[in-house]
């Protein structure tokens, strides 16, 4: 009886600990996704022009999506397509490759931007490039909003 019990008890927690896995990785993931969009916020305004331009501050955005993008590859493992409310499509498990250039590209570029983005003029020219990663992986990898 005691080891019956003792037996589930091991199954329980093995069942309890997979699923948390898979929950933090979304968890992670959506985090990482909304800094992400926090730190377009600022460079956003400036961009509109409704808030002056601030070198220091779009650095600062730019070498977060760099570290984000990083951490954001490792975070889509078999078992995190479905649970936590996630909005990410299953093709990004039928085009893993793809998906995961997809964050290259974002952290290469962020990078380049950074070192070209000097003044007022690099920044109207060089911002849009990075940002369009956001909407271009959404569309073909997220959920589209309703
Ligand atoms: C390579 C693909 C890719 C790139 C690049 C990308 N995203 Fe995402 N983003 C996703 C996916 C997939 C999800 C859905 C994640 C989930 O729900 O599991 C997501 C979710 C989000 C969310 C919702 C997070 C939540 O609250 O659940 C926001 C906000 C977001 N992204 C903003 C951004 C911004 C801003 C950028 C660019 C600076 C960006 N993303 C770049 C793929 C990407």
């Amino acid at each position: 009886m005691l080891r019956t019990v003792a037996g589930l008890l091991v199954v329980t927690l093995a069942a309890s600990v997979a699923q948390a896995q898979n929950l933090d990785a979304i968890k992670q993931r959506q985090n990482l996704m909304k800094a992400n969009a926090e730190a377009t916020k600022a460079p956003t305004a400036m961009m509109k022009g409704e808030a002056p331009f601030d070198l220091a501050k779009v650095k600062t955005s730019l070498k977060t999506f760099q570290t984000n993008a990083v951490k954001l590859k490792t975070l889509w493992p078999a078992d995190s397509k479905t649970g936590g409310d996630t909005k990410a499509l299953p093709a990004i498990w039928t085009n893993m490759k793809d998906y995961l250039d997809w964050f290259d590209g974002f952290a290469k570029d962020s990078k380049a931007a950074e070192a070209a983005i000097k003044d007022e003029a690099t920044f109207k020219t060089e911002w849009p490039k990075v940002v369009n990663y956001c909407g271009s992986c959404h569309k073909d990898y997220r959920v589209a909003k309703k």
